[in-house]
């Protein structure tokens, strides 16, 4: 595995690994390399694609100072797990490197996909994550580009970059990975004590709830509110959603849907999803 910081290295790699008649596969990331970040490197190497990892903490997709700060960073596990995971190239771009010229830097607005979920909770974050994804797959060049299914939002508004902008990217979402009690797998979780875990669990305990039963889509949000409470969760939203376009759906509509839930514990934000049927 090649591990390199320069952009243009980077850039150089990628095209030669194309040129050799590889799919190059994007595996982006903010490092803290977990099990869902393995489950994206296999799901790219299962499909024969040379293996690039980025590994950058994108500062401009961060609203909050104090949580950029707290972001855990892990470089020398990210080393070893994108080394036994196979991956070909790690990248770990500076900072002034991604954007030189700092806040003043050009910015992808994400559209409507971001204005609500965590883009209303979270000012400007979908917009940064916009500008680095578009940042990645500029400087990567044509690939697939893998991203969780636990951002599902964040996976919308990527697909949404990739057709709007005219990327030559496919992007593959890759569904998340929970541990054997159901937490949903985030860097974010290594911030909880035992306490404040379990009573995590109160997101995928409510997304099991929603999913368990077929009811209108205000129905099945009140429920997983009512379950997210009982379990000691600050709840951000809890909502039944059109699995495309995050359409808000009224209690006429029918069919498979997606339940995303968000809410707070011990001052971490945490995020989950699901398939659900409402009718
Ligand atoms: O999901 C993440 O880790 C980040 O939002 C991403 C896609 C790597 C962009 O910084």
């Amino acid at each position: 595995m090649r591990v390199v910081k320069r952009l243009d290295e980077w850039r150089a790699l990628a095209e030669g690994l194309r040129r050799g008649g590889r799919t190059v596969g994007l595996v982006p990331t903010m490092g803290a390399l977990h099990a869902g970040h393995r489950a994206l490197i296999d799901a790219a190497r299962r499909r024969g694609d040379a293996v690039v990892v980025t590994l950058f903490v994108n500062p401009r997709q961060f609203d909050d100072p104090a949580d950029l700060a707290r972001y855990p960073r892990t470089p020398a596990a990210d080393l070893v797990l994108a080394l036994e995971a196979g991956a070909d190239l790690l990248v770990e771009p500076t900072a002034e490197a991604m954007w030189p010229r700092g806040d003043r830097s050009v910015t992808v607005s994400a559209g409507d996909l971001a204005r609500r979920f965590e883009g209303r909770d979270r000012p400007g974050h979908f917009d940064g994550v916009a500008s680095v994804v578009a940042k990645l797959f500029v400087v990567t060049g044509p690939c697939r580009a893998y991203f969780g299914e636990k951002d599902y939002q964040q996976l919308c508004v990527v697909r949404a970059l990739a057709a709007d902008l005219g990327f030559d990217v496919e992007v593959v979402g890759v569904p998340l990975q929970r541990d054997p009690d159901g937490l949903a797998l985030s860097s974010r979780n290594a911030r909880l004590s035992p306490t404040g875990r379990a009573r995590a669990l109160g997101l995928s305990r409510a997304l099991a709830a929603a999913a368990a039963e077929v009811a209108p889509a205000s129905a099945l949000g009140e429920r997983m509110r009512v379950v997210m409470e009982d379990a000691g969760v600050e709840v951000a939203y809890a909502e039944v959603v059109d699995p495309a376009t995050l359409a808000p759906l009224d209690d006429a509509a029918a069919g498979p849907a997606r339940a995303l839930v968000a809410g707070v514990v011990e001052g971490v934000r945490l995020i989950d999803n699901g398939p659900v049927e409402v009718g």
